[in-house]
């Protein structure tokens, strides 16, 4: 039985299952992108961390009031970027590929995604738990972008993930994995640069790709589908965009963006975010969906059961 959105004000309940991490020990201590200055936030760190407790909280009652359900992981002293839980792991079909980080400040989240990963793997809500390659890196989600309407992902390299992850994407989830290189450093990870609504459109910050990935983007969408982002909107991570259905949480959306995707059909509620920009993350960073399913069943998913 389907109930009427809204009533008795209870959400309709949504099989988005989203993980994140609080963010008390949240903070811009290093550098490890240009949106980063560690001199800045230690002028301001006590109202900059309230600041950000607060927009994290309306990140994730928004996410509730939308139906979805929040698994947290525990924030950890001196991992500061913890929060950014989209970094994570790729979640597709119930496997967790664990994200391999480039940054030794990062490198220390591993272990404690991975941890989590086989908790959450251990209640029933993953089938299986993977690992990369020693070798090979990638940041989880953040880098690999599902697209549900093209079945597919579109993985980020460069700054952060290499190349040769896609294969080890695709071989584990049987999915088609294109990587696309990022050309601009402020759009290190391609969840700052590309958004793929269920509805097919692509949310897309022009400058963060090369030619070569620009071309990958234009074969594959018509230009009904492509929405190239204003630098306006670029700049406060527009593209890093939460969907739960018709529902598309963003930091911060202009009228002419919001005039665009309300005219294609879908709801856009903004929360800010500014203290997460501050460390290069806004919305879709600070979540990890761990209920996307392919149209066929990964091959991972096959091998589990
Ligand atoms: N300070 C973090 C970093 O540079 C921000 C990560 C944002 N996450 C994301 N998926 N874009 O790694």
């Amino acid at each position: 039985m389907t109930k009427a959105r809204g009533s008795k004000n209870l959400p309709v309940k949504s099989d988005a299952r989203i993980l994140m991490c609080s963010p008390e020990h949240f903070a811009v201590d290093y550098a490890i992108n240009p949106w980063m200055d560690p001199a800045d936030w230690a002028q301001k760190s006590k109202s900059l961390g309230l600041r950000a407790r607060r927009e994290w909280q309306g990140l994730r009652r928004r996410i509730l009031s939308l139906g979805a359900t929040v698994e947290e992981v525990p924030a950890v002293a001196g991992l500061p970027d913890l929060v950014f839980t989209a970094n994570a792991a790729v979640v597709m079909d119930g496997i967790a590929l664990v994200a391999r980080f480039r940054h030794p400040e990062r490198q220390r989240e591993e272990q404690h995604f991975e941890r989590d990963f086989r908790k959450l793997w251990a209640r029933g809500l993953l089938a299986g738990v993977r690992t990369m390659p020693d070798d090979i890196l990638l940041e989880g989600a953040g880098d690999c972008v599902w697209d549900q309407a093209r079945q597919m992902f579109w993985m980020g390299y460069g700054p952060r993930s290499d190349r040769d992850a896609a294969a080890v994407v695709s071989e584990t989830f049987g999915i088609e994995t294109i990587a696309l290189e990022l050309a601009d450093p402020r759009f290190y990870h391609m969840d700052t640069a590309i958004s793929a609504l269920p509805r097919g459109e692509i949310l897309y910050v022009p400058s963060a790709f090369t030619e070569a990935g620009t071309k990958e983007i234009f074969d594959r969408t018509t230009a009904e589908q492509r929405i190239a982002l204003e630098p306006a909107d670029a700049a406060v991570f527009v593209a890093n965009a939460v969907h739960i259905g018709d529902d598309i949480i963003m930091s911060h959306c202009s009228d002419s963006l919001r005039e665009r995707l309300e005219g294609a059909g879908y709801r856009v509620h903004a929360t800010p975010l500014g203290a997460f920009h501050k460390s290069g993350g806004s919305a879709f960073c600070l979540t990890l969906r761990l209920d996307h399913k392919s149209e066929r069943g990964s091959v991972a998913q096959r091998a589990a059961s």
